[in-house]
């Protein structure tokens, strides 16, 4: 029972004593935002876990990112709050189905999104993520046949600006799948001139109507240099606090579902850490992320490819 515990001040109290780090993404709720460390993308979050200091990393994130920073930080304890913070990308790419897969196309290199299993990543060539794709697919020669898994949005957009022909893997983020483009088009009418930024895992026919396609980060950059008094955002909302936090003075809308507000579009995974959960890991120092050595080494090599190809 925590009635009666000041959380925020023995979260405070036993990130210093465990010398930890508390790292967030920005899909997590505002209250674990304001308290973290830092606060980035996939990639950042990948990086600051290769380089932290500190003993612990508590990860308010999903598991694949609490992974990715153990398989980078092996000699530190890495703590998520929720073990069930899953992702449906990960869901959709079972690892022997991958295996299989890369095994019909023996002449494809997988380049595979981060958003994925360790089991995947050990499978995979080269890792990436919505900020360093572009970069990355730049530096493979265009004669090299590419498998792309498992967003088959985020592939098809990467396909369609860099005119490289992948192969992709049916996944799909639920999250992003759920806008409307009914909807957003409503939302557009209501608001004129109204630029629109989105996430490469939405699906095209949302990024047809999308001003900007990025990361997380490149959609807050942009937030921050588009004119206009209203942004329309079409990703998962809670990244909107850091934009009514850097900008109190404009608007920023959630795009919305088929039912017309963005609530359906709250990722159902990145909600499942709380304050009360961060507590009890850092106190606890559990549930830990724990992967075993021969298979942490294998997916170490594609992550590290991405690290240095994306700097
Ligand atoms: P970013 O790399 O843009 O932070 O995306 C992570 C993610 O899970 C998006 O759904
Ligand atoms: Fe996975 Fe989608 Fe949630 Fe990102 S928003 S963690 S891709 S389910």
């Amino acid at each position: 029972n925590l009635a009666g515990v000041d959380l925020l001040g023995e979260i405070d109290r036993l990130r210093k004593e465990r010398n930890a780090v508390i790292l967030a993404h920005y899909y997590q709720k505002p209250e674990i935002q304001d308290l973290a460390d830092f606060v980035g993308d996939s990639l950042d979050l990948s990086r600051k876990a290769a380089a932290t200091d500190a003993e612990v990393i508590a990860f308010c994130g999903v598991r694949f990112m609490a992974e990715t920073a153990k398989i980078l930080s092996p000699e530190k304890i890495v703590v998520l709050p929720d073990m069930a913070a899953g992702c449906s990308l990960e869901d959709s790419c079972p690892p022997e189905q991958f295996a299989a897969f890369r095994a019909q196309h023996p002449d494809h290199i997988a380049l595979t999104y981060i958003n994925c299993s360790t089991e995947v990543k050990a499978l995979s060539d080269i890792i990436v993520t919505s900020s360093s794709a572009e970069k990355i697919l730049s530096q493979i020669p265009p004669s090299q046949k590419i498998l792309f898994g498992p967003d088959r949005n985020l592939g098809g957009y990467l396909a369609r600006k860099t005119g490289r022909d992948l192969l992709l893997w049916p996944g799909v983020c639920i999250v992003h799948e759920a806008f409307s483009e009914t909807e957003l088009l409503k939302l557009k009418a209501e608001h004129p001139g109204a630029p629109v930024a989105a996430h490469p895992e939405c699906p095209a026919v949302i990024l047809d109507h999308a001003d900007y396609v990025g990361s997380t980060r490149g959609i807050l950059e942009y937030a921050q240099t588009v004119p206009g008094d209203t942004l329309i955002v079409a990703t998962e909302p809670h990244i909107i606090h850091q934009m009514e936090k850097a900008m109190p003075e404009k608007r920023f809308i959630g795009a919305p579902g088929a039912d017309g507000n963005c609530n359906c579009n709250i990722c159902p995974y990145m909600a499942l850490n709380t304050i009360e959960k961060l507590y009890l890991a850092l106190r606890d120092l559990e549930p830990r992320i724990e992967i075993e050595e021969s298979l942490r080494l294998k997916a170490k090599v594609s992550l590290d490819r991405m690290l240095g190809m994306a700097s």
